[in-house]
C-alpha cells in the first residue's frame, strides 16, 4: 500500500537525504533551454533534490532523473515542476478569461491539454490554479484567477484541478496541481503584490477560503502558501492556514511547497530572527517543501539536534513528499512524463489543441457595449476596413503573463483574425497609431485619422501588454496606459458616423467610462491565447455571437477599487440624492459594467423566478425555475445566474451572493426553462465567532443575465426550533 510503500522508503532516509526532499531547486535558463549547475547534479547523487522548478525538456529531464533514480543510494525520483498556468505549448485565454466564459469545460479542458503538453516535457507537477479571489484590479495578479467572486472562483478552481490530474494522477498525461496561494494573496493592501492583508477572520473564510476548500474536494494534491501575512501572521509561519484549516478541518492529505522564497522572507516579515527561525517556523507551521530558500537543507539539522524541531514533524513533511512522488507513479516509472516523441516543435501545435483554444477564446469574450447594434460588422456594407491600435499586430501579448514554453510563432494576433474573417472582399488597412501602449507620443496620430476617413469601418485594438499584468505588476492606474485614449478619441472623431469599434486586450478590470461614453461598441477580448485573432476576427464579423460575462466589476475610475458586486451594506446606502450616504463627491459610485455583464447580437429575456415552496426547511432542497428566451433573431449563448440574499442576519450581510449559474445556447425564439437547486448550504455565512451558520427568516433569490439585471422572489427558511443551525462546510 502507498503508505507502508513510503514508510519503507522513509525508514531507510538519513536526515540529510530527508531533508532533500523538501528541497526545491529552481533550473537556470541556457543557450538550449533549462538547465541545471553541476553542483547541483552532486547534490541529486547525493539524494538531496526533492524536486526542481522551471527545468522542463524530455532530454534534460531525463538526464536527470536518470542521476536521481541510477546514481543516488535510495533512487528516489525527482519532481519536475513549473507554472503552467493557462497552457504549455498551446497558450489559452488567460485565466480570468476564462473565468469570463462562465464555463468550467472551458477551463477543465484547458488544463488538460496543459498537462498533456507539460508532461511530454517531463513536468509532473503545476503550480496551478491559482485561485486567489481579487477585488482589486490595480493587483496585477488578478489575470492569473478567477476574479471577484468565491463561487465562480470555486467552480473553475476545481474544474482546473480536474482538468490538471485528471482521474488518475499516475497516467502519464496528468500532472499535479497546486491550489494557491493560501491565503489571501488576493487581499493585498492597495493592490500592491506581496502586501499585507489585513482581514478578518470571516472575511477570510467567507471570501477568500471557499476557492481553495472546493480544490481539496477536487482532490487538489498540493497547496502553495501565500506570500502576504493576515492580520500579522505570514502565511508561511501560519500553523492555523497551513494545519489547522487545511488539514485538521478539511482533511487535506496533500503537500505543501512554500512560494519562490517565502520562507527565508519571514526575515523580513520580521517574525524570524534568521534562517534558523525562518525553517522552523516554516515547517512547524505545515509547509512541507522549501522553494528555493534551503532553509530546511542547512538550517533544520541544528533546530533538530538542539530539540526545537521534532524529528517526527520532519518525517511528517518526508511523508507527504513521499506520498505525491508515488501518488504521480514516479517511482513506478520515472520516466513516464518526459517524452521527446511527444514535444511540439514551433509551428507544430495539434489541430485539435488549436481548436480548444480557438473554442476557449471565443467563449471568454465579452462584449461589454454595442449601442445602435454597431457589431457584428456588415461585410456587404465594408469595402475598406482600418484596424488602428498598437496591439493588433502584437504576436506576443496575446499569450498573457506566465506563457509556459509558449512561441510568438503560434500566435493568430488580432490583426490576421481579422484579415481572414473580412475575408478577400475587404481591403484591411492597418496603422498602429502609436509606437506601443505605453508610449506617449502622438506621432502616430496622422495615420491613423487618415486611415479612419478613408475606412468603411473602424477596429481599435487597444489595452496592456502582457507583462503589465502577472506577478510584480501592479499599476497605480486603471487608465489605458500611454496615448492610446488620445488614439481612441482622434479616431473616433475622424470616423464620424461610421461603425467604430474597440477591441480590449488586457488582464484586468479598466477604467472605461471616457470610452464608454465615444465609443458605441466594446469587445473585451483579454490576452487570448494563441487563436485570439481568430476568435475575435470571428466575433467582429458575427460568425461568433459573445455569450462571456465579467468575472471582475468594471469601476467607472481607478479610485473606485476595490468594487465588487457582493459588498455588504453600510447604514447609509449610496443615494445619489443624499450626499451623507457612502459614496463618492460628484461622482457615482456604481460601476461601469457590474459583475456577470456581457451582451450578445440577440437579446434574451427572462421571465419571473418560480421556487418549488415559498417555504424550506433545513433538510430541504429549493427549486428556483427561470424560462430564458432568445427574443432576437441570432442563436447566442446567455449566462443565466442566480444570486441570494439574506436580508436580516446577526451580521450585515452581501446585498447578493452567486449562488448557481449555467451558460445556454437558445436559438432565436427558444425559450428553456433553467432550473436551480438551493440547500441550506447556499444560505449559509460565518457569524461573528465564526461559526458557520444558516438562519431562519426571509431570503431573497435574483435570477437574471448581470448581477445588476435580476427579478427576485421570497422564500423562508424554517427550522425546527426557530433558531439558527450550524452548517458544516
Ligand atoms: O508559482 C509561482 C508563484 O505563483 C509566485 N512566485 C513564484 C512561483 C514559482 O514560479
Amino acid at each position: 500500500s502507498e503508505q507502508a510503500f513510503v514508510d519503507s522508503v522513509l525508514a531507510r532516509m538519513t536526515l540529510p537525504e530527508k531533508l532533500g526532499q523538501l528541497t526545491q531547486y529552481a533550473g537556470q535558463w541556457g543557450q538550449t533551454g533549462p538547465r541545471v549547475e553541476t553542483a547541483t547534479e552532486d547534490a541529486i547523487r547525493r539524494g538531496e533534490v526533492g524536486s526542481f522548478l522551471s527545468v522542463w525538456g524530455a532530454d534534460v529531464t531525463r538526464r536527470l532523473q536518470r542521476i536521481a533514480v541510477e546514481e543516488s543510494r535510495l533512487g528516489i525520483p525527482i519532481l519536475f515542476s513549473h507554472d503552467v498556468i493557462h497552457g504549455f505549448r498551446t497558450l489559452f485565454p488567460v485565466p480570468l478569461a476564462e473565468a469570463a466564459s462562465w464555463d468550467p469545460d472551458v477551463a477543465r479542458e484547458s488544463a488538460r491539454i496543459a498537462a498533456a503538453e507539460a508532461s511530454a516535457y517531463g513536468i509532473a507537477w503545476t503550480f496551478a490554479p491559482m485561485m486567489d479571489v481579487a477585488r482589486d484590479a490595480r493587483w496585477g495578479r488578478v489575470v492569473e484567477g478567477a476574479g471577484e467572486d468565491p463561487h465562480l472562483g470555486s467552480v473553475m478552481a476545481a474544474a482546473r484541478v480536474r482538468g490538471f490530474q485528471g482521474t488518475d494522477l499516475r497516467a502519464p498525461l496528468s500532472i499535479a496541481a497546486t491550489a494557491k496561494h493560501f491565503a489571501a494573496y488576493g487581499a493585498a493592501e492597495g493592490g500592491r503584490d506581496y502586501n499585507i492583508a489585513d482581514i478578518p477572520e470571516r472575511t477570510l473564510r467567507e471570501t477568500y477560503l471557499p476557492p481553495f476548500r472546493a480544490a481539496v474536494c477536487a482532490g487538489a494534491a498540493t497547496f502553495m502558501a501565500s506570500f502576504n501575512e493576515i492580520g500579522g501572521v505570514p502565511a508561511h509561519a501560519s500553523r492555523a492556514l497551513q494545519t489547522d484549516v487545511l488539514r485538521g478541518e478539511w482533511g487535506f492529505n496533500g503537500m505543501v511547497v512554500s512560494d519562490w522564497g517565502g520562507l527565508q522572507e519571514l526575515i523580513p516579515h520580521g517574525v524570524a530572527a534568521g534562517r534558523a527561525d525562518a525553517a522552523r517556523l516554516g515547517l512547524r507551521a505545515g509547509v512541507d517543501m522549501d522553494m528555493v530558500s534551503e532553509v530546511y537543507l542547512k538550517e533544520l539539522p541544528a533546530e533538530i539536534a538542539a530539540g526545537r524541531v521534532p524529528m517526527a514533524e520532519v518525517d511528517e513533511a518526508v511523508r507527504r513528499v513521499l506520498r505525491l512522488k508515488y501518488r504521480l507513479g514516479l517511482f513506478a516509472n520515472p520516466y513516464a512524463r518526459g517524452d521527446t516523441s511527444r514535444e511540439l516543435p514551433a509551428g507544430r501545435l495539434p489541430a485539435e489543441h488549436r481548436r480548444a483554444a480557438y473554442e476557449a477564446a471565443a467563449r471568454s469574450v465579452v462584449l461589454l457595449r454595442n449601442a445602435g447594434g454597431v457589431l457584428p460588422l456588415d461585410r456587404a456594407r465594408i469595402r475598406r476596413l482600418a484596424v488602428i491600435g498598437p496591439l493588433a499586430a502584437d504576436r506576443h501579448s496575446p499569450l498573457g503573463s506566465w506563457n509556459g514554453a509558449g512561441r510568438d510563432e503560434d500566435v493568430v494576433p488580432v490583426l490576421d483574425g481579422i484579415r481572414r474573417a473580412a475575408g478577400s472582399g475587404i481591403t484591411v488597412d492597418y496603422t498602429a497609431g502609436v509606437d506601443s501602449v505605453r508610449s506617449t507620443s502622438g506621432g502616430g496620430f496622422a495615420a491613423a485619422v487618415r486611415a479612419a476617413r478613408a475606412a468603411d469601418a473602424v477596429v481599435l485594438v487597444v489595452g496592456e501588454t502582457e507583462d503589465m499584468t502577472g506577478e510584480a505588476s501592479s499599476r497605480v492606474s486603471l487608465d489605458l496606459p500611454g496615448a492610446q485614449r488620445e488614439l481612441v478619441e482622434a479616431v473616433r472623431a475622424a470616423a464620424g458616423r461610421k461603425p467604430v469599434a474597440v477591441v480590449l486586450m488586457n488582464g484586468r478590470p479598466l477604467a472605461l467610462e471616457w470610452m464608454h461614453d465615444t465609443v458605441p461598441a466594446i469587445v473585451e477580448a483579454w490576452f487570448g491565447g494563441v487563436e485570439m485573432g481568430n476568435a475575435v476576427g470571428d466575433v467582429l464579423f458575427g460568425e461568433v455571437n459573445p455569450g462571456g460575462k465579467l468575472p471582475m466589476t468594471f469601476p467607472r475610475a481607478t479610485g473606485q477599487v476595490p468594487i465588487y458586486y457582493n459588498y455588504r451594506q453600510t447604514g447609509r446606502p449610496a443615494d445619489p440624492r443624499n450626499e451623507y450616504t457612502t459614496g463618492y463627491e460628484r461622482s457615482p459610485s456604481t460601476p461601469l459594467y457590474p459583475f456577470g455583464h456581457g451582451l450578445s447580437y440577440t437579446r434574451f429575456t427572462y421571465g419571473a423566478p418560480r421556487l418549488s415552496a415559498a417555504r424550506m426547511g433545513a433538510g430541504d432542497t429549493l427549486s428556483v425555475t427561470v424560462e430564458v428566451t432568445n427574443a432576437g433573431g441570432r442563436a447566442g449563448d446567455e449566462v443565466v445566474q442566480l444570486y441570494v440574499r439574506d436580508p436580516v442576519a446577526a451580521v450585515t450581510r452581501p446585498v447578493k451572493e452567486l449562488r448557481g449559474f449555467r451558460r445556454i445556447r437558445l436559438n432565436p425564439g427558444e425559450t428553456r426553462a433553467v432550473t436551480f437547486r438551493l440547500t441550506v448550504d447556499d444560505l449559509a455565512f460565518w457569524d461573528a465567532a465564526p461559526r458557520r451558520i444558516a438562519e431562519p427568516g426571509a431570503f431573497v433569490v435574483q435570477v437574471g443575465g448581470s448581477s445588476e439585471q435580476v427579478q427576485s422572489a421570497e422564500f423562508e427558511l424554517v427550522t425546527v426550533d426557530g433558531g439558527a443551525i450550524a452548517v458544516p462546510e
